[in-house]
């Protein structure tokens, strides 16, 4: 497989052209964003745990059914992908209230949820995001109804999976954050990563937090967080 053209750079990844025209070549760069990027900084290594992580996880969910655009890992910081049109819809999903839901609702971080919460939010950067709902997405005509059904109940099954999973890893799934893309035959198809980027991860015992907030709140070692995940997950690999 020949690396080609750079198509896109964007905030944590550089996603490459290769020979075969239905497959890109993804680069995890070491650099972390927050706040729609008002808060930025290189972390030698992240790219190589996220690029990790993200592999093992999409491997995971393929062994449980959930396709995905995950092909293969090729180094510490690269992987093979399927190319997909990304629908323009961040789709969250949370167990446990946190974030920007605890400052909406004006709760407290930390109360569980008695069932999962699904949020859109429109990916575009210069309206920083905003959350809307089924109709908006409908008006915007950014996903059919069809796949909208698709995307959540994609969205669903990961958040069982992955809360399985994390569980057994001592690790509490708070919330996270899916991207989904259209393939060439029209089927929906999760994209993007799953990643400590992308998921707020609490160990279960102290409650310690394993996710990028250890880098949007200054709380601590970045990548000491994400090598406990990838530990933790690596020793859950058959599971
Ligand atoms: O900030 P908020 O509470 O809305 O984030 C919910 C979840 O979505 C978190 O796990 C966060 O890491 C993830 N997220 C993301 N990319 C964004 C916004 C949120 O991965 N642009």
């Amino acid at each position: 497989m020949q690396k080609g053209q750079l198509v896109y750079e964007g905030k944590a990844k550089r996603l490459y052209e290769t020979d075969q025209p239905d497959v890109l070549w993804v680069e995890y760069k070491d650099s972390a964003t927050a706040f729609n990027a008002a808060k930025k900084a290189t972390i030698v290594g992240k790219g190589r745990y996220n690029n990790e992580i993200s592999s093992l996880i999409f491997r995971m969910l393929h062994n449980r059914d959930v396709t995905n655009h995950f092909i293969q890992q090729l180094s510490e910081t690269e992987q093979l992908v399927q190319r997909t049109t990304i629908v323009p819809i961040e789709v969250v999903v949370r167990n446990v209230i946190a974030g920007s839901l605890a400052k909406r609702l004006g709760k407290d971080e930390g109360i569980y949820l008695p069932k999962p919460i699904v949020e859109y939010y429109y990916k575009d950067d210069a309206l920083g995001d905003p959350l809307i709902n089924e109709d908006h997405i409908d008006y915007l005509q950014i996903a059919s109804q069809q796949q909208l059904m698709d995307i959540k109940n994609q969205a669903l099954k990961v958040n069982d999976i992955l809360s399985d999973i994390f569980t057994s890893c001592n690790v509490r799934l708070v919330d996270f954050k899916l991207e989904f893309g259209i393939d060439r035959a029209g089927n929906v198809l999760l994209a993007d990563e799953v990643s400590p980027d992308t998921c707020r991860l609490w160990d279960i015992e102290t409650n310690k937090k394993l996710d990028k907030d250890v880098f949007r709140r200054d709380i601590g070692s970045l990548t000491e967080a994400y090598d406990i995940i990838l530990q933790r997950l690596k020793g859950e690999q058959n599971v």
